[in-house]
Parts: structure tokens; sequence; C-alpha cells
């Protein structure tokens, strides 16, 4: 018997549909439950074959959890090194060497000192930081976002340098990007699965939270051969077996906006049901397709071009 286990926090409809869409599959030596952790010794291997990981990033005992059940063969999705490594910052520095379309971006150290150092520990930093040409290569309006975070948290669009620094002066230890705005004549949130699976969903973030779905683009079959590669691109390289790309067009030019969704918004509510189901259906059968391809005790991870070719020495792109 293989198992696939899903390992989650407040969700309740994503995790409960994929385990019943796995099962009612009838795959024979194939079952799926929610993951039962009663302890964690290092070097044993976890009863599953496959761990979807939708919680990983809020539960740090969960990540090493995931680390050791990695390096004892599970299929974890996604790959809890790489996403451990990985952050919107470095996506974007990534994007700019694999032509992938990104707002001119600059990343900028933390207003306040993060915990346990002092201003002597900053003697690298040339205070001030240059302003004048950041704000000259960004530009204004701007948006200015966590470079690690997600679920619309502490995004900010400022008009002014004045409205800069006021809002900057809120964010604490963040540690924030500020990027050009991409003006943008319609907008796409893209689930891709498996690295080959994609669907691409028309979003307007302009909406209410309950109609961003609803947006009504309806993109050439030209213009969706072009998302679709930009985002096959995307996760090869970054390795994710399950993420979303955000994609803002401009000009004819799709700009990759948010692709670090490592556990993506999958809410029957939010979604909506026609999202939903493809989300289930390809989950589960992506889950199936890693467990009959599972071999005990090796690696059974998902690692992206970035990590590939940097360890064997070949060119990035
Ligand atoms: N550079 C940008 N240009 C235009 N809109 C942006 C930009 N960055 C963010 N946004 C808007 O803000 C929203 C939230 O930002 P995003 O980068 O997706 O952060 P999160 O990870 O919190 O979802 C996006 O869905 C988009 O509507
Ligand atoms: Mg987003």
């Amino acid at each position: 018997m293989k198992k696939i286990g899903i390992l989650h926090g407040q969700e309740r409809t994503f995790p409960q549909a994929f385990v019943e869409r796995v099962n009612s599959k009838n795959v024979e030596g194939i079952h799926a439950e929610p993951v039962r952790i009663d302890k964690v010794m290092q070097g044993v291997a976890t009863d599953y074959a496959v761990i979807i990981d939708r919680i990983s990033q809020d539960v740090p005992f969960y990540r090493a959890y995931l680390k050791n059940a990695a390096i004892c063969g599970t299929a974890v999705i996604n790959n809890p090194f790489w996403w451990s490594a990985d952050e919107k910052f470095f996506n974007n520095c990534l994007a700019t060497k694999i032509n992938v379309p990104v707002p001119k971006t600059v990343i900028l150290p933390s207003r306040d000192l993060p915990t346990d150092t002092s201003e002597n520990s900053f003697a690298n930093l040339a205070y001030p930081l240059d302003w004048e040409n950041i704000f000259k290569y960004i530009g204004f309006p701007a948006y200015m976002k966590p470079f690690a975070g997600g679920g619309w948290k502490n995004v900010y669009k400022l008009n002014s340098v004045e409205d800069f620094f006021d809002k900057h002066a809120e964010t604490g230890q963040l540690v924030m990007l500020l990027q050009e705005e991409i003006v943008f004549d319609e907008y796409y949130r893209c689930y891709c699965i498996g690295g080959k699976y994609v669907r691409i969903m028309p979003y307007e973030p302009r909406n209410p939270h309950h109609l961003r779905y609803v947006a009504s683009f309806s993109p050439s079959p030209e213009r969706l051969q072009q998302m679709e590669e930009i985002v096959l691109r995307i996760n090869k390289y970054l390795g994710y077996d399950f993420n979303t790309v955000e994609l803002a067009l401009r000009d004819g030019v799709p700009y990759a906006i948010d692709f670090c969704n490592p556990a993506p918004d999958a809410d029957r509510n939010s979604v909506g049901e026609e999202n939903f189901a493809w989300v289930v259906e390809t989950a589960a059968n992506y889950a199936i397709e890693k467990a009959l391809t599972y071999v005990e005790g090796k690696d059974n991870l998902t690692w992206g071009e970035y990590i590939k070719r940097g360890a064997n020495k070949e060119p990035l792109f």
C-alpha cells in the first residue's frame, strides 16, 4: 500500500476534497488520508509515499518533519528544501536570467533592526541608501510588499517618495520589496501542477475578494500559449510541483508579479466551483502519479533547473 498524505492548516475544503477524490479513483494499492504525526524520529521514514504540504510555511516543526520524510524517500509536494531557500526577491532575480518579464524590483533592509542586532551590526550598509537612484529606477506609483509573504498582507501601493517613507515606517522588521507598478490591461492567476498541468484563470484583483475570479478577459490562443510557456518555464526552474503564477498583461507583455505560492489558495469559496474542481482533480491525479512512480528509500523529490544546472555546473539558460 502506498499512502498519500495531506498536511494542512485551517483549510476545510481542498484537503478533504483531495482525499476523497484520490480514494474515489480506487487505484489499486493507493490510499489517501490527512497526515497524522505522533512522533518524529531522525532518519526514520514516515508511512507516506507522497505528502502534499499546504502549511509548513507557517509551522517550522512541520518543515523539519518534511525534510526528514524527504530524506527517507517521501515525495514531498513541494520540495521542502527549495521552499526553505526561496523567496520573492530571488524569484525575480531568477526571472531576469531566464527571459521571464518581471517588474523592476529592489529589496530594502528592514526599517527596524532585526531582533538581537544593534546599529553596530550593520557596518556594511550605507546610510542613507542611494534613494535617489532607487526611486529613479522604480518610479511612482510603486508597489511595496514583503520579500517573503503572501495573502496580500502588507502590500502597499505608493504614490510618492513621501508616501514611501510614511508607509515604510510602518513595516517594522519586515524586509520589503519596492517594485515598479505594472499598469495592466488584463490579469491572470495560473495554477501549475506537476510542472506540466496549467490552468490560466482570468482574475481581476481590483474587484472585491469574492468577485476576483469573475473577470471576463478572453485571451487569444496565441496569448494563452505564451502565458502557458512562461508559467511552465518558471515552475521548471523553481522546481515546484504545486504553485500559482500571477501574470499582469501590459502592452501585450505578460509580467510575472507573484510566483512564489507553493501553498496557493485553493479554497472552493475563493476560486469558484470550476477552478476548484480542476485543482482537486489535477492534484489527485498528480499525487497518484507520484505515488505510482515512488521508489522506496530513494530521493523522490522534484528539483528545479536552477538547482540541477547549478549542481552540474551547466549554463542556467
Ligand atoms: N508590481 C505590481 N504592479 C501592479 N500590481 C501589483 C504589483 N505588485 C502587486 N500588485 C497587486 O497587488 C496584489 C498583491 O500582491 P502580490 O505580489 O500578489 O502579493 P501576495 O503574495 O500577498 O498575493 C496583486 O495581486 C496585484 O493585484
Ligand atoms: Mg498574489
